[in-house]
């Protein structure tokens, strides 16, 4: 049986809508083999699909049509750690269990390059697909077949803490609430922003992080649909984040905050416990630099 660890991903990280990404030491567990039938089962209780429509199976199969192989089943076991609909790359990381599992099972057919560009057409867009495989924070481009990237390895004691509200928001309602259009004024803004973010990250200008996180294309709009949104992030710069964000479509909202600012998830879950906000879960991450692995 292959063994698969997919790691949670942040993307967007503010500016960068579509394109910045990064992985995170967060993890599911995925073991497939092939079988006769489809076997599918939650370790860990989660609900899951135990049918074809099941993702991890699903992108599987893909991958077995795309190689020309027959499939006669898989059996599968998951452990889902990552929430799902919450912004935390959830469903690209069954995506990526199902691509990289059929890939080993078949005996590595397709490269990395490959397996980058078939997640991103199977998600829409790479920004969590190509962190999750990858590792690093991943700058995409996608041009509607292939995709474009960089990782880079961030060695940073800075932490990303998320505050998971406890309800879901699915990627196509959070999309279904943006602008058609923008202006060139705010086009501006959110490039130069997305820039200085991936580049502050990557040489340590911190302080450059509230600024950088601000944009204009999707988080003033997802905001709405995230009751008690904007005290949340109030409350994490008063904590001293250097910069928050709405992670990927949300409703989680992440703070990038400093490796010594020690006391503040519990000053976090203070004020959010303050706010009658006690089913929120904080989680206190960090950057994972290796990506999708076989243990
Ligand atoms: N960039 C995507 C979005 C990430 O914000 O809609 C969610 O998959």
């Amino acid at each position: 049986m292959i063994k698969i660890q997919i790691p949670a991903t942040s993307a967007n990280l503010g500016a960068g809508f579509d394109a910045l990404g990064l992985a995170l030491n967060f993890y599911n567990y995925v073991n497939i083999e092939e079988s006769e039938g489809i076997f599918i089962e939650s370790l860990d209780g989660t609900e899951i699909p135990t049918d074809a429509s099941n993702l991890v199976y699903d992108s599987a199969r893909t991958l077995y049509d795309i190689c020309g192989k027959k499939l006669t089943g898989l059996k599968i076991q998951q452990v889902n750690n990552i929430p799902m609909a919450r912004g935390l790359g959830s469903s690209s990381a069954c995506i990526i269990a199902g691509l990289v599992g059929a890939n080993q099972l078949m005996g590595e057919p397709l490269g990395m390059d490959d397996l980058v560009d078939l997640a991103a057409q199977m998600e829409g867009h790479p920004d969590n697909t190509a962190p999750a495989l990858l590792g690093g924070i991943v700058t995409a481009v996608f041009d509607g077949r292939r995709v474009h990237w960089v990782k880079q390895e961030v060695f940073t004691t800075l932490k990303f803490v998320a505050a998971v509200p406890d309800f879901e928001l699915k990627t196509d309602k959070a999309r279904a609430c943006l602008p058609d259009e923008i202006s060139h004024k705010d086009a501006v803004y959110n490039l130069s922003r997305a820039a200085l973010f991936s580049a502050s990250l990557l040489t340590g200008k911190f302080e450059n992080l509230r600024t950088a996180v601000h944009d204009r294309l999707h988080q003033p709009y997802r905001m709405e649909l995230i009751p008690h949104g904007r005290e949340v992030f109030d409350t994490f710069y008063s904590i001293g984040a250097y910069g928050a964000y709405l992670s990927g479509a949300g409703p989680t909202l992440m703070a990038v905050v400093d490796g010594e600012n020690e006391y503040f998830c519990g000053k976090l879950r203070f004020a959010l416990d303050k706010m009658g906000l006690q089913t929120w879960e904080v989680h206190e991450l960090h950057i994972d630099n290796v990506g999708t692995r076989i243990i």
